[in-house]
């Protein structure tokens, strides 16, 4: 059987940063830390004046395509993920292909192009119909671009302005992929449910900490789904956990959630009960009160052991490397998470070809999904290629006022006129709106 998976990646950051702990902290009396150790974040991206969804992700994509030596001719299909579309009928791949198109000789007119929408799952959902499509053999030889791209902005004042971000990930998919392979077998855990949604408005109602224990529900269910087609999972099984990361505070609870679920009936669990004692069984208690109060107690004895310390140091910590400097980029933030944890294999020149990753992708609304991922040999060279440690140091630091005026910008009733902070260099950028109110764009040499 042919390996399908991700060939590669490139990843644009919105030129901008608005640091946290140093300018947000004073304005909002906040005492720093609340940023960088409760919410585990130091600084969001924001599009400049000149960029959005678009922008950043034909601007990633035609990175991805350069490097890789490809033309129009070999892609076969351009699906994008956002939740922050500014159109209801015309998708978003069709304005990214009409920006590539003006740099390329050919068109992608025998593409097909689409655009996913499930909150932050859809690139995922994305990646599964670009292996569904490979693995069919519909595909004619041809790879799938699937983009990720969102602008995450929320109300002033709403407690997710905190974990606010703006950025994309391209990433190529095709057979014998140079990155990871994807497992065949996925674990889903879906609901309705009413935690985090945009009923036809650009900022998000939210119900922050509800959508918190959706998001643990609904990754722990989609664990449980794999487990029943993979078998039980083990913690030497992988060696990096990437999560959806809306801020690197939520993956700490999904990671304790996960330890806590792979060490049941097993021997790290015997070892830890001279410590803490063992996991509490349901059946050993009266009401379902009293036994998840013994739960919360256990797992708060838990994230103290060396063991489990040692586990997240080594296993979770090195996927939120980029998350903690950007922010929350919805549909692209569990592929940011995938991506900094083989930055740190590369840094600290560990050899992981073949070694596996576990993602676990979630969406608002509800769903997450858990995928099996193993590394392949060409991973150190295609993650070298990666530049977003000098776009993240790159940016241009925003003040609180500056911050303002770059949220009205991207407000979508406002309409607002605002200078560029940085100068657009070999980049697609938005030059304004033609007669039917579409959004126009040029690529600046
Ligand atoms: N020093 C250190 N830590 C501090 C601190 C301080 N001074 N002050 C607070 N903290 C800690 C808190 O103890 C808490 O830690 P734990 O996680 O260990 O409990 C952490 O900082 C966060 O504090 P709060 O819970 O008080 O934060 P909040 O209520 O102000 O906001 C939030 C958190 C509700 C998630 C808010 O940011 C929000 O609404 N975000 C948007 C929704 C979201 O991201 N939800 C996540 C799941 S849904 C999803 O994943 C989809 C998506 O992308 C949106």
């Amino acid at each position: 059987m042919t390996a399908v998976g991700i060939d590669a990646i490139e990843i644009w950051t919105g030129k901008l940063k608005l640091d946290l702990p140093e300018t947000v902290a004073p304005i909002k009396d906040k005492d720093p830390e609340y940023y960088t150790k409760g919410l585990g974040l130091y600084a969001s991206s924001f599009p400049d004046a000149h960029e959005d969804i678009v922008t950043m992700g034909a601007n990633a994509a035609y990175r991805l395509m350069e490097r890789k030596g490809l033309t129009p001719d070999d892609i076969g299909r351009i699906d994008v993920a956002t939740e922050s579309a500014f159109d209801n009928s015309k998708p978003v791949s069709t304005y990214i292909a009409g920006c590539l198109e003006q740099v390329y000789g050919d068109d992608f007119h025998h593409a097909n192009k689409g655009e996913r929408k499930f909150a932050c799952i859809a690139g995922t959902q994305s990646l599964d119909d670009a292996y569904n499509w490979i693995k069919a053999g519909r595909n004619r030889g041809r790879s799938a671009l699937v983009i990720a791209t969102d602008t995450a902005l929320y109300a002033r004042g709403d407690p997710g302005e905190a974990t606010q971000g703006a950025g994309a990930v391209a990433m190529l998919i095709g057979e014998d992929p140079s990155l990871v392979e994807l497992s065949t077998e996925q674990g889903y855990g879906s609901a309705d449910e009413t935690d985090f949604l945009k009923p036809n408005q650009q900022f998000p109602s939210v119900d922050g900490k509800r959508s918190m224990q959706v998001y643990l529900a609904r990754m722990r269910e989609a664990l449980e789904d794999f487990e029943s087609v993979m078998g039980d999972t083990h913690l030497d099984d992988f060696e990096y956990i990437p999560f959806h990361t809306p801020f690197p505070g939520m993956v700490r609870r999904a990671g304790l959630l996960g330890y806590r679920h792979m060490i049941r009936n097993t021997d790290v669990e015997d070892e830890l009960a001279a410590e803490i004692g063992r996991q509490p069984r349901e059946a050993e208690y009266d009401d379902r009160e009293a036994y998840e109060q013994a739960i919360r107690d256990y797992m708060d004895d838990l994230k103290s052991t060396d063991d489990y310390r040692e586990w997240y140091a080594d296993t979770i910590k090195p996927t939120l490397g980029i998350s903690r400097e950007v922010g929350n980029w919805y549909t692209g933030s569990v592929h940011i998470a995938r991506a900094s944890a083989l930055q740190y294999a590369a840094e600290n020149d560990l050899d992981v070809t073949g070694r596996k990753l576990l993602v676990g992708s979630y969406g608002s609304g509800a769903q997450a999904e858990i995928h099996a991922e193993t590394i392949q040999e060409g991973w150190r060279e295609e993650i070298g290629h990666l530049s977003i440690d000098e776009q993240i140091r790159d940016r241009h630091d925003l003040t609180y006022e500056e911050y303002e005026d770059v949220h009205d910008r991207h407000n979508h009733d406002k309409r607002v006129e605002l200078d560029d902070f940085t100068e657009p260099e070999d980049e697609f950028v938005f030059v304004g709106r033609g007669e039917m109110d579409e959004r126009t764009y040029e690529y600046v040499e």
